[in-house]
């Protein structure tokens, strides 16, 4: 049985009214039996109201500076207090806010400084990887938010080339992945995970898509 890393990516999404709701609907059981780390990504404003929450909690974004002038920014510190996780490098970071990869490598260092685990997105296998990350997301860019996932044959191979090439130990496929083609992804060897943006609005959608992955297992 390999341990599942499972993550959903909210995005822009949810007030704190929602994300009260999503909570009450979000029912999955087994998980720590089954291995298997459940992390949710939620907006920063939305995290703080979510304790107790009784699977992972994590950011998507950390700013580059620690406290100080930076109007607008969320320090690592200060997510740690409500995360163990965070998301750096997502494509839409990179395209949207014109991160490059200096600038997640800083992202990375200033996460690992308080402890903060990370999720680090790539669209292909030449893009650089930070080190000491705990999972590297595999999402090509043309999957993303589409409906039209990469097959979990090309995810699988992508994967293992990175795996071999880079020493990352745990690789996760995102892009338009669903309830009804998460386990697809999850059977392939190299493949420990997924990172899921649309279907984990839908708190009983989601749910049902770990249900699967873990009966899988
Ligand atoms: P999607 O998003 O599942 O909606 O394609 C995935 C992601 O951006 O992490």
């Amino acid at each position: 049985m390999k341990p599942l890393v499972i993550a959903g990516n909210w995005k822009s999404n949810k007030t704190i009214a929602q994300t009260k709701e999503w909570i009450e609907k979000f029912k999955i059981q087994n998980v720590e039996r089954k291995n298997t780390t459940v992390v949710v990504c939620a907006p920063f404003t939305a995290l703080s109201s979510m304790h107790p929450f009784p699977f992972s909690l994590g950011a998507q974004n950390v700013s580059m500076f620690d406290e100080g002038a930076y109007t607008g920014e969320i320090t690592a510190k200060m997510i740690k207090e409500v995360a163990d996780w965070v998301i750096i490098g997502h494509s839409e970071r990179r395209k949207n806010f014109g991160e490059t990869d200096e600038m997640l490598a800083t992202k990375v260092e200033k996460a690992h400084a308080v402890g903060l685990k990370v999720i680090y997105c790539i669209p292909d296998d030449v893009t650089l990887i930070p080190a000491g990350v705990a999972v590297v997301a595999y999402e090509p860019v043309w999957a993303i938010g589409t409906g039209k996932a990469d097959t979990s044959e090309n995810a699988q191979a992508v994967i293992a080339s990175v795996k071999q090439k880079a020493g990352v130990r745990t690789m996760i496929y995102g892009g338009s992945v669903t309830v009804d083609t998460a386990v697809s992804y999850i059977e392939q060897p190299s493949i420990d995970g997924i990172l899921v943006g649309g279907a984990s609005l839908d708190a009983e959608e989601f749910a049902r898509l770990i249900t699967s992955c873990i009966h899988e297992q």
